[in-house]
């Protein structure tokens, strides 16, 4: 196994009290796959990759739980060595991991021969294989961030990413923002890449069409839990969560519009007081009053997991997710 996230636990203390991020997520990263970690935003997802790089803010860290890279538990003490080298993270915003004062070839030259203690001359040559690998012209290495376009800005950010031959890439949002044709192209050469350097990866991302498009693993975070997780062909066909369901449904598919686009009404939770029982309950059209106390067990079968207390009815409410009425805020969808 590439990596292996066992009931992490990450607190930010805020002036308003603890922020429990993630709270007891677990899922794995096998070798030579690329993981979909998917969830609106606020559920999660960033802090859960930027703890697995140790490099949390200030104010957050870890309560509990573990994270095994090839095999050795590492934490915040021990991941730096790593970073680049092993684990490398493309961040949520490309602008934040390009410098607009540097032409963009001098910051990957710079990763080359700072972390990578390459020499300058082998650094540029490097560089030059790395915007090829990633689809951009080698010319364009003497550009500021500024000259690329958004589309061009992610590539880099990924080139740089893999400067030093990362086995294990953290791409947090790389196609957020992007116009859907450029959105394709980049998970295109993701894909390619994957397979050439037979990287296993991590594709963070609150559209769940780029997970169905990209990945071959799903992880569904809901308020920093991890509800539903499986192959991406089983679990996206055959969602047991109505979370799940509900994404499905709010998301175009990447090849074709002919979906109708219906919302989950409402927010994920302030994680200084999430909700007892199960969170996505103020949310649920399935919602029951067992719902909303205690621990919501989760159901493993054949590596498809979900967290739900209705997971024995999940293909009679698969079904009915797929009526917008269900969806509708006024509708209390509580069969029995
Ligand atoms: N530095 C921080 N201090 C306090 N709370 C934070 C901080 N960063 C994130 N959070 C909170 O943690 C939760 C998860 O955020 P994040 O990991 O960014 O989610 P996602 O990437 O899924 O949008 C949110 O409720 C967010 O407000
Ligand atoms: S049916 Fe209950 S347990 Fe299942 S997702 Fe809805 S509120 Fe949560
Ligand atoms: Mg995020």
């Amino acid at each position: 196994m590439m990596l292996s996230v066992e009931d992490l636990q990450i607190h930010y203390t805020t002036r308003d009290g603890v922020a429990r991020a993630v709270d007891g997520a677990s899922f794995v990263v096998p070798e030579g796959k690329i993981v979909g970690l998917v969830g609106e935003s606020g559920c999660g997802k960033t802090t859960a990759v930027r703890a697995i790089m140790g490099v949390l803010s200030e104010n957050g860290r870890r309560a509990g739980g573990r994270v095994v890279f090839k095999g050795q538990p590492i934490d915040e003490k021990n991941t730096r060595p790593l970073l680049w080298r092993e684990i490398a993270y493309v961040p949520q915003s490309a602008m934040s991991s390009l410098d607009p004062v540097y032409t963009v070839g001098a910051q990957i030259v710079e990763v080359l021969t700072k972390r990578g203690g390459i020499s300058r001359p082998a650094a540029k040559a490097r560089s030059g294989e790395l915007f090829d690998l990633v689809g951009l012209s080698e010319r364009r290495l003497r550009d500021y961030p500024h000259q690329f376009s958004g589309g061009m800005r992610q590539r880099a950010a990924i080139a740089m990413a893999l400067a030093l031959n990362p086995s294990l890439l953290l791409a947090d949002e790389p196609v957020t923002a992007l116009d859907v044709i450029v959105q394709r192209q980049i998970l295109d050469t993701l894909r390619t890449l994957q397979k050439r350097l037979s990287l296993s990866m991590v594709m963070v991302t609150h559209d769940i069409s780029v997970v169905a498009y990209l990945c071959d693993e799903v992880v569904v975070m809901y308020a920093g839990q991890v509800i539903e997780s499986g192959p991406v062909r089983e679990v996206l066909s055959r969602p047991r969560h109505p979370y799940t369901m509900g994404l499905r449904n709010a998301f175009p598919d990447l090849l074709s519009d002919a979906m109708e686009l219906v919302p989950i009404h409402g927010s994920p939770p302030d994680l200084r007081e999430p909700p007892a029982g199960c969170r996505f309950a103020p949310r649920c059209p399935f919602v029951q009053p067992g719902c909303t106390s205690g621990t919501i067990p989760a159901a493993v079968r054949d590596g498809h997991l979900s967290a739900c207390l209705r997971d024995s009815e999940a293909d009679a409410l698969r079904t009915a997710a797929l009526d917008p009425a269900t969806w509708q805020r006024s509708s209390n969808f509580a069969m029995s």
